[in-house]
């Protein structure tokens, strides 16, 4: 065996690198096109059309194409959702039929590059699938080994993402030691790895003593927009509306399963049309509502959505932004101040905060002593999370680079190691 693989499947964006041997560099694979990432998306198109996947599922949806568009199903490992399926083109469909074609054709890809078969993979996986239940945690990372399984590899290994990415960093930090953070802020997980880093320990044949502690929870860039979503937009929608003749609240749930990326496509069956259109019925604000029920009934959820991201993700550039909805109806905009929005936020970030310093503790270390700061994922490019980050580790440099494909890079190093006893 000659050649291994390291794929980061992530919430929102995947990457694959290749590794051959010590006298050949990893190569991260041009994955969709020229791209080295390629969204985790897809896109089933009405019978007997091929699948799409990454930026090609994308344009289908937004061309309005006949079919049904996902994205986000990472974040279904390890729940009830993996064992309910989905009902697709009119059939129930299991997850594993989703994200195996998804697997499969970054496979393909990689092989395509390589000109040859790939057989053995380190897969990245977050520190926690799901927060505080180790049953589910296993069986998330079962579900995940069965498609790489049935995708064609022989052998899978898998390791948390941000020592991934810390590996990637390695290869460039010259011989000293530092005691390094990375934090990792992706789509659906925020992960964190404290650990000794030096580009003269790439060649030890097992770094378990280099690692000191590892945290993560399950809240990112899904969990931003939705609060965002919630806060921001579906009032437009007739979220906090009254209901029926007793003047009760609208529902809830609806404007929940739209903010959620993972559950959009739940809301496109008949039955979900139908019980939304009878509640609607008796709604005390109609001109709300029913925005909701063409956003539903139109199957544009993931166009909201996808404003939604893009606000958010203006945010970190300027201090307030105006989100154009005339796609729900002419003249309709949300006006968003990034303080608004990191109001929203706040709890999330907390949380995520206490992930770190928790991470400080079991790793026994000082904040003092942390000289690097390794910031990774897209979430990192918050001012919010940027900020904290200095605030916590106050004398560390901070290095940003590659933070949508180190984790691909770092796993492919792993691979060689592991698989090709090379470093
Ligand atoms: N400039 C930005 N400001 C804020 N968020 C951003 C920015 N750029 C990207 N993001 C967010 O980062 C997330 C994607 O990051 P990334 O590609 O690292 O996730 P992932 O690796 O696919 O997910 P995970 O590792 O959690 O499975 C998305 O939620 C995206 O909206
Ligand atoms: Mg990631």
């Amino acid at each position: 065996m000659d050649i291994t693989c390291g794929i980061d499947f992530g919430t929102s964006n995947t990457t694959v690198a290749i590794a051959k041997g010590n006298h050949e560099p990893i190569i991260l694979v041009p994955v969709e096109d020229r791209h080295l990432t390629i969204p985790s998306t897809i896109f089933f198109p009405q019978e007997n059309q091929p699948v799409l996947f990454g930026r090609k599922a994308i344009n289908a949806y937004v061309a309005r194409e006949e079919g049904r568009f996902m994205r986000s199903f990472k974040r279904v490992l390890g729940t009830s959702l993996m064992k309910e399926g989905t009902i697709i083109g009119g059939r129930k469909t299991q997850f594993e039929h989703i994200i195996g074609p998804f697997v499969e054709s970054i496979k393909n890809k990689a092989e395509l590059v390589a000109d040859q078969e790939i057989n053995t993979v380190v897969a990245g996986r977050p520190v926690h699938f799901v927060d505080g239940n180790d049953k589910a945690d296993k069986e998330a990372e079962g579900q995940l080994e069965a498609i790489f399984t049935a995708a064609g590899f022989k052998d899978i290994r898998f390791q948390y993402e941000p020592i991934a990415a810390a590996f990637a960093h390695e290869l460039t930090m010259g011989n000293t030691e530092r005691l390094a953070v990375v934090m990792d802020i992706g789509g659906g997980t925020s992960d964190f790895t404290i650990m000794r880093l030096s580009e003269r320990y790439i060649k030890k044949p097992d770094r378990q003593e280099d690692i000191l502690a590892n945290a993560g929870i399950r809240m990112g860039g899904n969990d931003f927009d939705r609060a965002l979503s919630l806060t921001c937009f579906m009032p437009l929608l007739g979220l906090g509306s009254f209901w029926g003749s007793k003047g009760l609240g609208f529902p809830i749930t609806p404007f929940f399963d739209l903010a959620e990326l993972s559950k959009i496509q739940c809301m496109y069956t008949r039955k979900y049309k139908r019980d939304l259109r009878m509640l609607i019925s008796q709604s005390n604000d109609k001109v709300l509502t029913h925005r909701l029920l063409s956003i539903v009934e139109e199957e544009l959820g993931h166009t909201l959505m996808s404003i939604v991201e893009d606000t958010k993700i203006q945010l970190s550039a300027c201090d307030q932004t105006t989100a154009d909805l005339a796609f729900i109806e002419a003249g309709l905009h949300s006006k968003v101040e990034r303080e608004q929005f990191e109001a929203c936020i706040a709890g999330s970030i907390e949380n995520i905060q206490d992930t770190i310093n928790n991470c400080v503790v079991m790793a026994g270390v000082k904040t003092a002593d942390v000289a690097l700061v390794i910031l990774t994922g897209g979430g990192t490019a918050m001012p919010m999370l940027q900020n904290i980050t200095r605030r916590i580790f106050p004398h560390a440099d901070i290095s940003d680079g590659n933070r949508l494909s180190s984790v691909g890079f770092g796993l492919a190093c792993d691979a060689r190691r592991y698989y090709l006893g090379e470093h």
